[in-house]
């Protein structure tokens, strides 16, 4: 599954539709609900919507036209409690009683756990044993039989592998995927996660009950306690875009940036902040603590466009340098 590596970005038989992150940048719009399978049972409607999980399969036939689609656009299980959930948040904003981050993270878990299973459907979330590795500098699926990871967390892994750190820390790091996949691919990393939610934290234990890292509660738009981690990286995937009060998500990088020396890597709707300029201003701040800072990006093959941020301490040869914020956020 996925395009051709090697397929020319602008190959015109083949065209990559939607945006992996398209739905995550807003609750669920109660159109995109599709009551498909409702008439076989309530508890199976599936939901066109919704950042991280993708129906690539479905939309990968040839058209008439000869031109082959690639639909990076998502789909979400629902059920009883998720479909309530989003009622109740529609509903709330609609009677201008929420006007804050993207979700209301007290219930959130209940929408998390049928993204989850939603993206399973498609890719590997898991990695289990020999599936994937790393070889040669890059990410490789070595059993034909396992889904694709989703380009999100492919382009994520490889590159945090390739900055070669030995300790890492994700902010925000939800049911704890990135962590465990990161341990098997390379099991001698010194792993850290904080996140807001107990209950996701308890879901994270619940889904990798062997893994072995440092895990605690924190709400990362407080400035970091000073016994917080120091790492070589830190990383968030679909956090920072949520936060949407204030300036939650400038404490965010400062706290990301003061935990780790060398890297801190973004997997973002680049679209949701200025996440550069916001970067840049820190940095003549000295908020963040940094002598030099470069910026850099990563194209995803699948989505043939620049989509994950590497900001470094010292110059990257390895990747391009991110002059303009339009070449993320167009
Ligand atoms: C969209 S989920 C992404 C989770 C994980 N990174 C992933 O990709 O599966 C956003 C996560 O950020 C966490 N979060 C939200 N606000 C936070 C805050 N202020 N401090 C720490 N974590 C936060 C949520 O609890 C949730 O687990």
């Amino acid at each position: 599954m996925g395009p051709p590596k090697n397929a020319p970005r602008g190959d015109a038989s083949i065209r990559v539709e939607g945006d992996p992150f398209a739905l995550e940048q807003r609750p669920l719009p109660l159109r995109a609900v599709r009551m498909r399978a409702a008439l076989i049972s309530p508890f199976a409607l599936t939901a066109r919507c919704h950042g991280t999980p993708s129906s690539v399969s479905a939309a990968r036939r040839p058209n008439r036209d000869g031109v082959e689609r690639i639909n990076y656009n998502s789909v979400m299980v629902l059920n009883g409690e998720t479909l309530r959930y989003h009622l109740i948040n529609r509903l709330k904003r609609w009677a201008g009683m929420r006007d804050g981050d993207d979700w209301d993270w007290r219930r959130y878990n209940i929408h998390y756990r049928g993204e989850l299973k939603g993206i399973e459907k498609e890719h590997t979330l898991n990695i289990r044993g020999s599936d994937f590795a790393f070889e040669d500098g890059e990410l490789r699926k070595k059993n034909p039989a396992a889904p694709d990871l989703h380009p999100n967390h492919r382009l994520l892994y490889e590159t945090i592998l390739q900055l070669r750190p030995a300790s890492v820390l994700e902010l925000g790091c939800g049911g704890g995927d990135h962590l465990s996949n990161l341990s098997v691919l390379r099991p001698q990393l010194k792993l850290f996660g904080r996140d807001l939610l107990e209950d996701q934290l308890a879901f994270l234990k619940e889904r990798h009950p062997s893994l072995s890292a440092d895990l605690a509660q924190f709400d990362c738009t407080l400035p970091f306690p000073i016994d917080s981690p120091s790492v070589d990286v830190a990383y968030t995937q679909a956090v920072l875009m949520h936060i949407q009060v204030g300036n939650g998500h400038r404490v965010a990088l400062a706290n990301l940036f003061r935990s780790a020396s060398k890297q801190v890597v973004l997997m973002e709707a680049w679209t949701r902040h200025d996440f550069m300029g916001d970067i840049r201003r820190l940095h003549e701040l000295k908020i963040i603590p940094w002598k030099e800072i470069f910026f850099h990006y990563r194209e995803s093959p699948e989505l043939r466009k620049p989509h994950l941020m590497v900001v470094s301490s010292s110059r990257l040869e390895a990747y391009p340098a991110l002059a303009d914020y339009k070449a993320l956020a167009p």
